[in-house]
Parts: structure tokens; sequence; C-alpha cells
């Protein structure tokens, strides 16, 4: 069967960095990798925990460099994404993860947007684009970012919240969220992932997000889940990366059917699939396989993606 059209709302653009890709680029950009093959590099993708993947991920931009660097990287995506039955992506990058070492904003704003601009006619693809701030970095090196993306937010959809999520709560981000929203920005946030419940509660309440990503924690709280299925608040599940990240032990164990009995608006996405064994399709045949959902659950999810995502109403509609 051809794979359900679907959108894809938790992708972040650095985890579709693929072996091959990240060769080629450190090859071009003289970048020295501390691989000395794809296989040994691949090797490496075994995770105990969300800290020793990002310390991966991090180290593995710097062969991003250059604005065509980053339109492959979105092109190499978009491209995959086609084979999966993906229509619409909304996707997430980390501004802070470049400007770092070095390149600026406007770079990586650029290369992403001449791919994504594209995309409509190149693969049958609209997209949105989410800035997240690393929530591991200072609420001022975040409300930085956004002052210095203020040139492009006409680009940008949302604003987002990822990387080290334990010890950093989303009331440490009151601030820059709300000048986001000032500015016409929809905001979503990483919470629910490693973090506890409590989290899921301050990105509605004070970040006041319109999606929450993961979330799958807030099934330890009962009144969360109330609120959630309430509000109708979409979660944006990743079930291979809560596997790899150990945040389940076994997809056979992943909360998902429970999550859709509880009445959550619940989507499934691939969030760095070059790291995770799997892109938007293989996100659902795993859960299908893995936790039997049938064809009508797996229809529920697809209709689910584009019901929580950005697109304006009547294309919207027009999936549903
Ligand atoms: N950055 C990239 N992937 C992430 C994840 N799963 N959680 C938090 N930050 C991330
Ligand atoms: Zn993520």
């Amino acid at each position: 069967m051809p794979p359900l059209p679907k959108a894809e709302l938790h992708l972040h653009i650095e985890g579709t960095l693929e072996p091959e890709l990240a060769f080629a680029l450190a090859e071009r950009n003289g970048v020295e990798l501390p691989y000395a093959t794809q296989d040994e590099l691949r090797a490496a993708y075994s995770f105990t925990d969300l800290q020793d993947f990002l310390n991966l991920y991090y180290a593995l931009m710097a062969v991003l460099r250059t604005e065509d660097d980053f339109a492959d990287l979105a092109n190499a995506y978009l491209a995959r994404a086609r084979e999966q039955g993906v229509r619409h992506a909304e996707i997430f990058f980390d501004p802070q993860a470049h400007t770092a070492r070095g390149v600026d904003i406007g770079t990586v704003i650029r290369g992403l947007t001449r791919a994504l601009d594209a995309a409509p006619r190149a693969y049958g693809i609209t997209t949105r684009l989410i800035m997240c701030f690393l929530r591991d970095e200072s609420a001022e090196s975040a409300r930085a970012t956004f002052e210095s993306a203020r040139p492009y937010l006409d680009r940008i959809t949302a604003v987002g919240l990822d990387s080290a999520e334990v010890g950093h709560p989303p009331s440490k981000f009151r601030e820059v969220y709300a000048l986001a929203r000032e500015a016409g920005l929809k905001c979503v946030a990483h919470a629910g992932e490693e973090g506890p419940p409590a989290y899921v509660w301050e990105a509605l309440d004070i970040l006041g997000v319109d999606r929450v990503d993961h979330g799958v924690r807030c099934l330890e709280d009962e009144t969360l889940v109330a609120r959630l299925v309430a509000d109708q608040v979409p979660l944006t599940v990743c079930p291979l990366s809560n596997v790899r990240l150990r945040v389940v032990d076994r997809l056979a164990d992943h909360p998902l059917p429970a999550m859709l009995d509880a009445g959550l608006l619940v989507t499934v996405n691939s969030d760095d699939p070059s790291y995770f064994g799997g892109y938007a399709e293989d996100n659902f045949t795993a859960v299908r396989d893995a936790l039997g959902l049938d064809q009508a659950a797996l229809r529920t999810l697809a209709r689910n993606s584009f019901r929580a995502s950005f697109l304006d109403e009547e294309t919207r509609a027009a999936y549903l």
C-alpha cells in the first residue's frame, strides 16, 4: 500500500543529516570528522539518553557552514519525505547551534528557505519553519537570537524550545515567548519527553503553546490529560525517537495506544530520522507492527497531523 498522505510536525532539519551527506559536506568544507568512515559514524548511533544523543547531534553540525549546505540538507530531507507520503512539513531549526560556530543566522535561513520555497513544485510538499531556542542556553541568548531573527520573521511561522530538557523548565523562556506572540508567531515547545508533567503545564500556561512536542509523560498526571483532551492540544509524538533515547524500553511498550484511547490529539513524527532509524512513514509502519494499530488508527493519526498543523483552515480542510 502507498504511504498515507501526512504532515510531519516534529522534525529537526539538523537531525536529517545522513552520514553520506555529512561526509560530503566535511570534504567540501575541509572539516575533519572524528570518524574515518560512514559505517564508523553510524556505529556511534547508540544512545543512553537525550544528552548522549545531543552531544553527537551538535558535533556533527560542524559540517554545515554555507547557504548551499543548508539548502542541500533541506533538499535531501524533502526528497526522502516525499517517498514517505509527507505532503506538508513544519520544520525545526536550531539557530544557536550554528551562530555559536560563527555561522550567521541569515546564512541558515536563506539556505533553508531556498530549498523550502522550491519544495511545492519540486516535491509536492508545503512547509513552515519553526525557530527553536536551545533551553540549556540562557534566556538572554534566546532573546538575542529572537532579535537577530527579526529581519526574517516573515519566513518563520513559530518558535519552539528544544535541547536538554531536565533542569530547563519552559518558564525560563516566558519573556521571549511573549515577544514571539506579540510578533504574531505561533508557539510550540518540547515538554514531557524526559521532563515531568509540570513542564507540560508550564508550556501551556506560561508559554501559551499551540502544540506540545513529545508530551508523552503527560500520562503521569490525569488532570493534565483532561486539560489536553478538553482543549485538543496537539502532541507531536515521536515513537522511534522515544525508543532510541530510552524514553520507553521497547516500541511494544509505547503509550501511543493509551494516548489515542484517552482522546488526546496525537500525531506521529520522526524527530531526528537520520539518527533514530526512520522517517515519517517508517514511524507509522513501526507503530503498526509493534503496537498492532489497525488501518483506521493509522488514518486517524494521518488526519490528526493535518488537524494539528499550522496550515490555513481551507488547505487543512482539503486534507481531512
Ligand atoms: N533536539 C533534537 N532532537 C531533540 C529531542 N528529541 N529532544 C530535545 N531536543 C532535541
Ligand atoms: Zn524533537
